[in-house]
């Protein structure tokens, strides 16, 4: 494969290509396929809030094992009020340490809401650039996201570490039910690269 090609797409050509990182998406965290209809409705609704910016990485040569031409993508917007994730964790931060607390993190952040690559594609540090690309020069005080918590420590969990970001939650359980995540963040920009002890 030639090399893959990270570039920033805007509102309209990441909505062109919501099949493919969709697939992404479901080869990267293997839901249940009747998620993904719903994960589809989101990733179109989260295109129209504020402050939206997305990366995608895609293949420059045919790659016959993958139907399509997304190998990685990106994307977050301004987190704010009225906005499902942010007041359910912006609540859940108020409850543990006190509104402040929830303000010093949400009050002025970028969401990043999904990163995900290809399983044939990672391990190659597309991961790390699309999450560095996407934080770079943004204009909030913090990058938040929430993402899986498990044992043994997902590779997401040591990538986020180790740009800077810490656990803000752990063990947490959206409304709906469903399985436990950490929320972490970070100020921005985030910290340059420094390997992350890896953790069980
Ligand atoms: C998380 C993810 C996006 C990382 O993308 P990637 O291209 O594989 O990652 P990179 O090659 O850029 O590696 C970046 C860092 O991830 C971590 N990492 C990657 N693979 C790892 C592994 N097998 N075990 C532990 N950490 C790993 C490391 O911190 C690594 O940096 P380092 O090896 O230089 O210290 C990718 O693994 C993925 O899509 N996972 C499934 C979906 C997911 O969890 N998405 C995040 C949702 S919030």
């Amino acid at each position: 494969m030639r090399d893959p090609k990270l570039r920033e797409i805007d509102e309209r050509a990441f909505l062109r290509r919501l099949d493919p990182m969709v697939d992404v998406y479901a080869a990267a965290m293997e839901p249940p396929s009747d998620q993904l209809p719903g994960r589809h409705t989101i990733m179109e609704r989260h295109a129209s809030y504020p402050g939206f910016r997305a990366f995608v990485v895609e293949r420059r040569g045919a790659l016959p094992m993958l139907a399509s031409p997304v190998l990685g993508f990106a994307y977050g917007f301004h987190g704010m009020r009225g906005q499902w994730w942010h007041d359910v964790v912006h609540q859940a931060l108020s409850d543990l340490e006190g509104p402040e607390h929830a303000e010093t993190w949400l009050g002025d952040t970028f969401e990043v809401a999904e990163l995900h690559v290809h399983p044939q594609a990672q391990g190659k540090g597309l991961g790390r650039s699309l999450l560095n690309a996407l934080c770079e020069g943004r204009p909030e005080r913090t990058a938040v996201l929430s993402t899986l918590d498990r044992r043994p420590e997902t590779p997401a969990r040591h990538l986020y570490r180790s740009v800077g970001m810490v656990d803000l939650l752990t063990g947490f359980e959206f409304p709906g039910g469903g399985p436990r995540y950490a929320v972490m963040g970070g100020t921005l920009p985030l910290a340059p690269y420094s390997p992350a002890p890896r953790r069980e």
